[in-house]
């Protein structure tokens, strides 16, 4: 599916995926990191540790997120 082959030209195994199971469509993962104006891989990692909605992200890992963080192009 279109999910995993994006995922693959990323050459991430973890990528997205721990993500999508909440995020999808409007509320796909790079359309959220764009409304919460997340720019790099920390800003990730702040966000879903210590933001507002880190109650919904206490299941991820520093490796998820990190992982998610290549995936969606952040440094
Ligand atoms: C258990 C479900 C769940 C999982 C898994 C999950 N999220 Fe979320 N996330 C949410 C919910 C619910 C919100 C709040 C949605 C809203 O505001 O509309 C949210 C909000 C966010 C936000 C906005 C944060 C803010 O401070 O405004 C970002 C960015 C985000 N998620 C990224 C991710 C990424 C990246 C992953 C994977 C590493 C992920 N989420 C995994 C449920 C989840």
């Amino acid at each position: 599916m279109i999910v995993s082959l994006s995922i693959a030209s990323f050459g991430f195994t973890a990528g997205l995926d721990n993500c999508q199971k909440c995020h999808k469509s409007d509320k796909a993962p790079d359309k959220m990191i764009a409304k919460a104006k997340i720019g790099t891989a920390a800003d990730l990692m702040k966000a879903l540790k210590e933001g507002p909605k880190n109650g919904m992200h206490k299941s991820l890992k520093d490796d998820d997120i990190n992982g998610a963080a290549g995936a969606l192009g952040l440094k």
